[in-house]
């Protein structure tokens, strides 16, 4: 036990039946935000998320790959665990529905429940969607399909997926015998579902008609937890999905302490399409077995394509891999956060990405940082100068907006609003913006009015430490690049930040890196459009490692590199230049049907230089001809330092003259 205060948020376990989408991303970076939030506000948080590996989706996907289920489902676990590392997701757990100790709880579960007359054996047959893995009634499916006789012969489920029949023994648990106490559970808790409005949904279209008992086994498949005590079954996925929240933290073991530390769960994050379970099933089940319930369900809505939801076979799905390695990962974050509006869709566009990036990242976030750093550096040598309030008349003004949006971002952090929190942090921002312009410090520093000067440039300071320690939860390099260019280290303290807790004596840094390079927009919203259409190379395998190892703002483009052009040359003839203690002079074959010449600094490392006749070099053949001592250069030749020795790079014999190297 400790004294701190608990704090416990779940993703959904998402079904390994294909590559993760930004939706998904969009569910586990949201979580990812509220833990890491909370984790600076002092909670001991613990943020568990996972994969749903069982269940008749898992085995068909399994069988058309050629794998069994098990090979298949640790494939996809080590790709998902990848994708969170990529994203910097920190949960504290990755439960896998296959790990033992979780299908030795759900077996356990079953049995209690079975025991209890919660769950009894009957006779199923119904519709069932092997996509949503759900049952369905005949007037709940979207669409019947009917014989010449008008016999109903399938259907298609509300999520579009295909239904067949199913006839088969089945056990039931009773939820008829709980809908009272869920009823009674709504309205004492009327934050227990959020948007509130879907609560109302989840009465109306679900438990005023009645309950029905929910069939919780299957007998035609095999890959599940089987019941112990009637084996030929096998528990229905969602039994065996749901009990993850309680399983993961130890429950039904003989070790229960972080169950006891972190049940019941503040929040569970979830798509709307599986609010139903989760609001319905999932609370009936508790009060089964006694539990506690969660504290609040937040249903968010999908990310959608212009023509409608995101799917492989329409070519609009988009990746979060690709976004990440051309745009970064704050981008990313950045971008989901701030565009899916609370409780409805929202659509992903290329422009919409893009403009984010170019608007409000690199003009609005980025040229402040940039300004000001610059401006500390120039009128006062990169000392920020201490803080003090109201010397310019504009200083009261920017001070009471940053603590309006202090306040107002805890309270949308705690109401989950996302977009509403970063439009808190981007209002300080467009204050920020608008000081500079109001306080005009080029015009103070003409005047020389240092007082009204230095003050400027450390509300300027302290507003953007004020901003660094704000977006850390969404943004963890950017926060940090801030915090770097003001010169503090990488520690925050949320619970407390205001403009005059600005520490003395900082230092900025020289010459700061812009967080954001700003994007030739037309270029950029085609290539994501290419990517999208899948005519790129979205599939090819991730590694992490190489993607952090690359700083976006050294690196280059691969065109870019492309027109370097880099060909073998074999050694005519080398000399000394007469004069010069550094050149030599070479005359190379490169292939080009005449001799080229080339001048190179390297005469001390090699005070022989005849004996590299014949031998064959590489050279930037298209760089710019230039002179040096009267004599014309038409390249360069590639040589390797270390340690202050110097070699020409040479290349096999075979290798014909002119080729190219790339
Ligand atoms: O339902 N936009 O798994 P699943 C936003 N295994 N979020 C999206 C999305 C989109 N377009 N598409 C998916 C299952 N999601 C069960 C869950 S939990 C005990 C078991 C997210 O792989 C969203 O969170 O179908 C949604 O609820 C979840 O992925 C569904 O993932
Ligand atoms: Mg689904």
């Amino acid at each position: 036990m400790t004294d701190k205060k608990s704090f416990y948020i779940t993703t959904p376990i998402y079904y390994p039946s294909g590559k993760l989408h930004i939706g998904n991303a969009y569910t586990n970076i949201a979580s990812d935000v509220l833990a890491r939030y909370k984790r600076l506000m002092g909670y001991d948080v613990f943020y568990l998320t996972g994969l749903d590996e069982h269940g008749q989706k898992i085995q068909e996907k399994a069988a058309e790959a050629g794998k069994s289920p098990q090979t298949y489902v640790d494939e996809v676990a080590e790709d998902v665990q990848k994708l969170w590392q990529l994203l910097d997701i920190s949960h504290d757990k990755f439960i896998r529905t296959t790990d033992k100790d979780h299908e030795a709880v759900v077996a356990q579960i079953f049995e209690r429940l079975l025991a209890q007359d919660d769950i009894y054996l009957g006779e199923y047959s119904g519709w069932y969607s092997v996509s949503d893995e759900e049952f369905f009634t005949e007037n709940q499916l979207a669409e019947v399909f009917r014989d010449a006789d008008g016999r109903v012969t399938g259907g298609i489920a509300p999520s579009g997926h295909e239904v067949k029949w199913v006839s088969e023994e089945s056990y039931f648990l009773r939820l008829s015998k709980y809908a009272d106490r869920l009823v009674a559970f709504y309205q004492e808790h009327p934050e227990f579902i959020q948007p509130h409005g879907r609560m109302n949904e989840m009465l109306k279209n679900f438990i005023e008609p009645g309950l029905e008992d929910l069939a919780v086994s299957r007998t035609s498949f095999t890959w599940g937890v089987k019941v112990p005590s009637n084996p030929k079954h096998v528990v229905y996925v969602w039994i065996d999905a749901l009990s993850n929240y309680i399983s993961a933290l130890g429950y039904g073991t003989s070790d229960t302490k972080t169950f006891d530390q972190f049940w019941p769960a503040d929040i569970h994050m979830l798509g709307k399409d599986i609010l139903r379970f989760h609001s319905i099933y999932w609370p009936v089940l508790l009060m089964a077995l006694d539990l506690p319930l969660p504290k609040r369900l937040i249903a968010h809505g999908w990310f959608v394509m212009q023509d409608g939801k995101m799917s492989k076979s329409k070519g609009n799905v988009v990746y979060p891999e690709m976004l990440v390695e051309r745009y970064g990962l704050d981008a990313l974050r950045y971008y989901l956060m701030r565009s899916l509006p609370v409780g409805s869709d929202g659509t992903f566009t290329p422009e919409d990405y893009v403009g984010r990036i170019n608007y409000e990242l690199a003009n609005d976030l980025g040229n402040l940082l940039n300004r000001t750093v610059a401006m500390i550096n120039k009128y006062f040598d990169g000392e920020i100068p201490s803080y003090q309030e109201n010397v310019t008349s504009f200083d009261a003004s920017l001070a009471e907006t940053v603590a309006e949006n202090i306040k107002s971002y805890h309270n949308y952090m705690e109401a989950v609003d996302f977009p509403k929190v970063l439009d808190s942090i981007w209002q300080i921002i467009a204050r920020t913006n608008k000081y500079i312009d109001e306080t005009t410090p080029w015009i103070l520093a003409k005047e020389e009015k240092t007082q009204e000067l230095a003050s400027v440039m450390s509300h300027l300071a302290a507003s953007l430490r004020v901003v660094a320690h704000l977006i850390q939860p969404f943004m963890m390099i950017t926060a940090t690049g801030i915090m770097t260019q003001l010169g503090l280290d990488n520690t925050y303290h949320l619970e407390t930040i205001s403009l005059e807790s600005l520490p003395a004596n900082l230092t900025v840094v020289k010459k700061g890196e812009p967080l954001f390079p700003r994007l030739d927009m037309e270029e950029e919203i085609a290539y994501i459009k290419e990517q999208m259409s899948g005519k790129q190379t979205t599939e090819k395998p991730w590694d992490p490692a190489e993607v952090e190892l690359v700083n976006e703002k050294d690196a280059i483009k691969f065109d870019l590199f492309d027109k370097v052009e880099i060909r073998v040359a074999e050694v005519k003839d080398v000399q000394k230049v007469p004069g010069s203690d550094k050149l030599l002079q070479f005359r190379l074959d490169a292939g080009d049907g005449e001799d080229r010449q080339i001048l190179s600094g390297i005469a001390k490392y090699y005070p022989n230089p005849e004996e590299l006749i014949g031998q064959k070099l590489q050279i930037v053949a298209n760089l710019k001809p230039r002179k040096m001592m009267g004599l014309l250069s038409q390249g360069m030749i590639l040589s390797a330092e270390h340690d202050g020795q110097l070699t020409i790079l040479t290349v096999d014999q075979k290798v014909p003259n002119g080729s190219q190297i790339g």
